[in-house]
């Protein structure tokens, strides 16, 4: 879907799709090159089981992992999908070396900290994708209420792609009125609790693997920000060593994406309940990420 979605887009020349399933990316990117003159891109689309295919990529979207199952959490995917980015970031470092990498595979911040390591590439060339979909989310269930269409909703969903999400209210609008002046305080948290369960919510309803249609439209619009380079500020999983008065964190924050990955990160006027909220996410996600170190 994100394959699919970048080369209508039609913002680079190829776009290469691979997985360690022999036939399965070539299979993919020919259906979805058959499409083209239908959908009216020139994009062209490839698909490979070899990590050679890699080659020459300015930025690489790494959806490589086992999903969810029904009543798992992301954390269950920690030993198995930590194998597979290691595997993976060694094609990148050999085949890639110059790439921007955007992280999807669960559990998203334990993998884009391990993403960078793996690589070795720089912190602003290591991204992970939560922010931009939790915020979707939260927009689109604002629009069920009926008082406003979720294209009218601004949020940012920072802090984990999990348990500790945090959306802070004092950043999130409807239209230009401060969205607690529309919805009362008690549908508010309903929504932002309804936001962080919501991977959850669809992994129960299909049963059998995890969203791909609206995580996909997030990877797209962070790549599209990256491309534009006109410093588009997203939510994005990011390593800080200072900003909000955290020290040498990987959280969910308001990040200006440019060419190239993170050109800094903005500091928001977050509520003193919201900012203690985001030091809290920051520290249970360090200390998941240290007993990574554990992680055989
Ligand atoms: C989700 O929240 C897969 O983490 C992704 O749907």
């Amino acid at each position: 879907m994100t394959a699919m979605r970048l080369a209508e887009s039609d913002l680079f020349a190829s776009v290469a799709l691979i997985d360690v399933v022999p036939g399965l990316a070539a299979g993919l990117a020919l259906d979805m090159w058959h499409g083209a003159g239908l959908y009216g891109f020139s994009t062209t689309i490839e698909g490979s089981d070899d990590p050679a295919a890699l080659g020459g990529a300015e930025y690489i979207v790494i959806t490589a992992g086992r999903p969810r199952q029904p009543g798992m959490n992301r954390t269950d995917l920690t030993v198995v999908n930590a194998a597979i980015l290691e595997t993976t970031c060694r094609a990148i470092r050999i085949h890639a070396p110059e790439a921007t990498v955007v992280v999807v595979t669960n559990p998203l911040e334990e993998m884009t900290h391990l993403a960078a390591r793996y690589t070795g590439f720089s912190d602003e060339r290591v991204i992970g994708m939560a922010g931009v979909l939790d915020s979707a989310r939260f927009c689109s269930l604002v629009g069920l209420t009926g008082r406003a269409k979720p294209r009218e909703v601004r949020a940012l969903a920072l802090g984990s792609h999990g348990p500790e999400m945090v959306i802070p209210l004092s950043q999130a609008f409807v239209g230009d009125k401060p969205i607690e002046s529309v919805l009362d305080r008690e549908t508010l948290q309903g929504i932002v609790e309804r936001t962080r369960e919501s991977g959850g919510e669809v992994v129960k309803l299909l049963q059998k693997g995890s969203a791909y249609f609206s995580p996909a439209e997030s990877v797209v619009t962070m790549v599209r920000a990256m491309v534009a380079d006109r410093g588009e500020v997203l939510p994005v999983c990011v390593r800080t060593r200072a900003a909000y008065g955290l020290r040498d964190a990987r959280v969910g924050l308001p990040v200006r994406l440019g060419r190239h990955g993170v050109k800094e990160i903005v500091n928001l006027p977050l509520r003193s309940d919201e900012q203690v909220a985001l030091h809290d996410a920051a520290a249970r996600i360090a200390a998941r990420i240290d007993e990574l170190g554990t992680v055989r």
